[in-house]
């Protein structure tokens, strides 16, 4: 197995760990209005459900935000005001579609963390992280109920050799959301 291709990204400065989990939490910040919006706008009988138990997550994604700021406040850093973009739609599965998607993105990003966070010796926020990871996955769960699919495949973020992980993510920034 390529060495080089399974230990890109693993290991990172600090300040790195502050940027990466920056993004994180405007991962979070994202969720916490999609969630808040989309539970309140899906309509339908058969949306019921999926559409209480949004509410649900949009507190959970709150607690994940402010679980995130703390770590970032710990290891010596400014907690991010900025959310990453929402999409808004009035279709029910249109919505449901890109809060599983950005699930999918979330779960890997957090799948990298641990494995960084755990790589620096950071422990306590590697359980962090794994407790997170857990209500993430649930919700993707959640989701892919409510549209009839099975739970799609984690989309772990990808690295071009020789570039800093850390730098590397800010093109996902403004990527479209499906
Ligand atoms: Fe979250
Ligand atoms: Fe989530």
């Amino acid at each position: 197995m390529n060495k080089e291709h399974t230990t890109a990204g693993l290991n990172i400065t600090r300040e790195q760990m502050i940027e990466l989990l920056n993004e994180d939490l405007a991962g979070e910040y994202q969720a916490i209005i999609a969630y808040t919006v989309y539970s309140q706008v899906l309509k339908g009988a058969a949306y019921t459900d999926i559409a209480r138990e949004l509410e649900v997550h949009a507190g959970e994604e709150l607690a994940h935000a402010i679980k995130i700021a703390k770590q970032i406040d710990y290891l010596g850093g400014m907690p991010g005001v900025m959310p990453k973009p929402v999409k808004t739609s009035s279709d029910a599965v249109t919505m449901l579609r890109a809060d599983l998607e950005n699930e999918r993105v979330t779960v890997g990003r957090y799948r990298e963390r641990i494995r960084q966070a755990e790589a620096m010796g950071e422990f306590a926020l590697s359980e962090t992280l794994r407790a997170i990871i857990v209500q993430e996955q649930e919700h993707e769960i959640d989701l892919a109920a409510a549209l009839g699919i099975d739970v799609p495949p984690a989309k772990e973020p990808t690295h071009k050799s020789g570039r800093n992980p850390a730098k590397n993510n800010h093109a996902s920034r403004n990527a479209p959301l499906l």
